[in-house]
């Protein structure tokens, strides 16, 4: 049997038809497949590799951990200076309230953290959450994502979950003194790109705040410069009470954290102790990599370049089949007519070299989520090939 095959016959699959593409290495905005073809890649890891594949600095600093120590002893018992760093680091690029990161395995492993840290700091159980949002897979994330036909299958889930619709103030009352937290993405993602009006945002926050439910905004892909902002809040003028990150925090390594302060934090800490345990959350590896990357993200000032590589795309995304382009950052969604459209335009850009997909909630949407190190040749040769696909189309 062939690779693809084994893949099929071993490797679990999460859908009939998996893509299946055979990469063998990946650089920079490019990955290779086993042929040697080469396609520009506008996902990104779904908005991981913020700072490219393989950036020198990320590997070097894998490189060095790798000599210095794997895993050690599970997290929060001993001082292992990757985590100390990299958490000083974030600290550091982030408003005084959110100095203490609490780092998981991954996103949704942060979004359960987060939710236990709201019942507890609180003493409430009820959650709000939006409609259309994504916050992973495990059965406290899948409780309180968005989506009915996503969710249906594996009930019984959490209860006292309320679902609102995203940037509209008539549930605003919903927010009382019965309510835990609310769990918002800063921007959705899987809705395909939908931001809040600031005046909204801010109103949940006051309404947090008047009432002592938390604010959890969920950066996991928002965050590390996909907005042109290294976090997506500054945006908005609002500061949560935990912020949530992932998937680029890692450099590429899988990392991820809830960040609050040490007050609300260190709930967790008694009655009962170990209110929250992992054994690998916050690996030494995927420290020294996460902190190479936002050193590498803040060094080449890459934060900087996203709205103007962002108005580069935009300006050159023009074709009667797009119906619209919603964008916020180097983070766009181009909505075609209808799934079928999108699909078969995905699959002719793969074969034309630029490698996309979709959103969860707007099957009709492609996703344009490339590495924020992607560069104006590379987004002209992507777009003209767009072009080109469209016509064919
Ligand atoms: C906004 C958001 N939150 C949470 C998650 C879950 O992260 P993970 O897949 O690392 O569990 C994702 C993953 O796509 C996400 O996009």
């Amino acid at each position: 049997m062939n690779q693809r095959e084994l893949f099929l016959r071993h490797v679990a699959q999460t859908s009939a038809a998996p893509l299946a593409l055979e990469i063998s290495r990946a650089r920079g905005c490019s990955i290779f497949d086993v042929n040697g073809k080469e396609y520009i890649d506008l996902i990104g890891g779904i908005s991981v590799a913020n700072t490219g594949h393989g950036h020198p600095a990320v590997i070097d600093a894998i490189k060095k951990q790798l000599d210095d120590y794997l895993h050690v002893m599970v997290y929060g018992e001993i001082v292992q200076s990757p985590q100390v760093r990299y958490a000083r680091l974030l600290a550091d690029h982030l408003p005084a309230g959110l100095h203490s990161v609490y780092f998981t395995n991954s996103g949704a492993e942060a979004v359960e953290g987060a939710m236990k840290l709201a019942k507890r700091y609180t003493g409430r159980t009820r959650i709000i959450a939006a409609k259309n949002s994504y916050h992973g897979s495990t059965q406290g994330a899948l409780s309180i994502l968005g989506d009915e036909y996503w969710r249906n299958a594996f009930r019984p889930l959490l209860p006292g979950i309320v679902h609102i619709d995203y940037n509209k103030y008539d549930w605003l009352d919903q927010i009382d003194t019965t309510t835990a937290c609310v769990l918002l993405e800063t921007v959705q993602a899987e809705g395909g790109i939908l931001a809040p009006d600031k005046a909204w945002l801010q109103a949940v926050r006051q309404r947090c705040t008047e009432t002592g439910a938390l604010l959890i905004l969920d950066e996991i892909q928002a965050g590390f410069g996909r907005t042109g902002k290294l976090w997506g809040f500054e945006h908005f003028d609002v500061v949560p009470d935990v912020l949530l990150l992932g998937k680029a925090l890692g450099g590429g390594m899988p990392l991820g954290a809830f960040i609050s302060n040490r007050k609300i934090m260190m709930t967790l800490t008694e009655n009962p102790v170990l209110g929250h345990i992992t054994t690998f959350g916050g690996h030494p590896v995927s420290c020294a990599a996460g902190h190479a990357a936002l050193k590498v993200l803040l060094d080449e000032d890459l934060t900087q370049q996203v709205a103007q590589k962002e108005q580069l795309f935009r300006s050159l995304l023009h074709h009667p089949k797009i119906k619209e382009i919603r964008s916020f950052g180097l983070w766009m969604a181009v909505a075609f007519d209808s799934f079928e459209t999108n699909k078969k335009i995905i699959d002719r850009l793969l074969e034309a070299g630029v490698f996309t997909d979709w959103f969860l909630f707007a099957s009709t949407c492609f996703r344009i989520c490339p590495p924020l190190t992607i560069s104006e040749k590379e987004i002209e040769t992507a777009c003209s090939q767009i072009s080109k696909v469209l016509e064919t189309c």
